[in-house]
């Protein structure tokens, strides 16, 4: 199946009727059991099911409308150039819904992860893209579907569609209709992600050629299902209970195994800088001094840490520079 054909089974017979505009924002997201490798590389369709948690009011705002003559795409106010990696990818993305080949879509986005937290912005960004044009063509979706639709745009995009803890189901169809999106019922107002920034740089390979190297050549990657299948039901139990070191001690297994299987790919991905292991030797050392603190790490340099409200002030000390949000805070509280 091609993207055209699951966009036609999503639309059902809905009608594209444009309106003035349409608007939607969508949080980012870090995941704490990680989508590494995919089984259907058109439709994103993952080997395992997935768990992360969304950043609240951090993330991306998109306002969608007709353009007169050829798509024109704003980034922060700045116009994106046409041919940029980021312009072809939207346009491909855009060509799935154009009502007719000469209509061209004004996409303006303003992200408002903080840019020093390096951190990825496409799946708040097609997620937020993803209901801007349910908004602008009024199609009623609901937020599984919209789920499948970002999914198109960027697999972990679908995870981008709910706010607190949000699994990922992989599905088992071809289709990938089963293959979508569901928040998890538990909030942990306490939990607190801490983004530190080890580069700024643009990571050397991509999370989608890294995943698909993994898979093709990565001799450890036969363990990574088992792996995140037992990671998952853990981190459900700890979100139940509230088990911090759980938590903890199972996102960063996990994003470490991950790491595993890609330092065993060939060529090697090795997307650590030495500030990188600096920090979580440090993050190490703090842990047998008594300090609660784990991290993540996604496919590039930079490290978010994960700790409870209780040890703010510890964790804020011992790191210059790192941006602290709380997950489950109510939007417009700050810390
Ligand atoms: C390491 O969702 O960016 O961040 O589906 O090819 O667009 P594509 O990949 P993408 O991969 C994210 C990988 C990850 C782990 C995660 O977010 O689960």
């Amino acid at each position: 199946l091609t993207k055209s054909d699951v966009v036609k089974i999503v639309l059902e017979n809905r009608q594209s009727e444009p309106s003035e505009f349409g608007e939607a924002f969508a949080p980012a997201n870090i995941a704490l059991a990680k989508y590494w490798g995919k089984r259907d590389e058109e439709l994103n369709l993952p080997r395992t099911s997935s768990l992360s948690v969304s950043l609240g009011e951090y993330g991306s705002y998109t306002k969608i409308s007709q353009n007169g003559n050829g798509d024109s795409y704003t980034l922060n106010g700045q116009a994106v150039a046409t041919d940029s990696t980021f312009a072809r990818r939207l346009g491909l993305y855009l060509d799935l819904f154009r009502p007719a080949k000469d209509f061209f879509f004004r996409v303006e986005t303003v992200n408002s992860i903080p840019t020093a937290a390096g951190l990825a912005s496409s799946a708040s960004g097609f997620a937020a893209l993803a209901f801007a044009l349910n908004d602008f063509f009024q199609w009623h979706l609901d937020k599984t579907a919209i789920s499948i639709l970002a999914r198109l745009g960027s697999g972990s995009a679908c995870r981008s569609v709910y706010n607190g803890f949000v699994e990922w189901q992989a599905g088992i169809e071809e289709s990938g209709m089963d293959s979508f999106a569901l928040p998890l019922p538990h909030t942990w107002p306490d939990l607190c992600l801490g983004l530190i920034e080890i580069s700024s740089e643009e990571k050397p390979v991509s999370s989608r050629a890294g995943m698909k190297r993994t898979v093709e050549t990565s001799v450890l990657y036969k363990s990574w299902p088992e792996k995140t299948e037992k990671d998952l039901e853990r981190l459900k139990t700890a979100i139940e209970k509230k088990d911090f070191e759980l938590l903890g001690q199972t996102a960063e297994s996990n994003a470490l195994a991950m790491h595993a299987t890609m330092i065993a790919a060939w060529p090697p991905l090795l997307y650590w800088l030495p500030k990188s292991l600096e920090t979580i030797h440090k993050i190490h050392r703090l842990r047998d001094d008594g300090l609660p603190v784990y991290f993540t790490m996604d496919a590039g340099a930079n490290i978010k840490l994960l700790f409870e409200v209780k040890d703010m002030d510890d964790v804020r000390c011992q790191f210059e520079n790192i941006k602290i949000i709380r997950p489950f805070d109510r939007p417009g509280e700050k810390v």
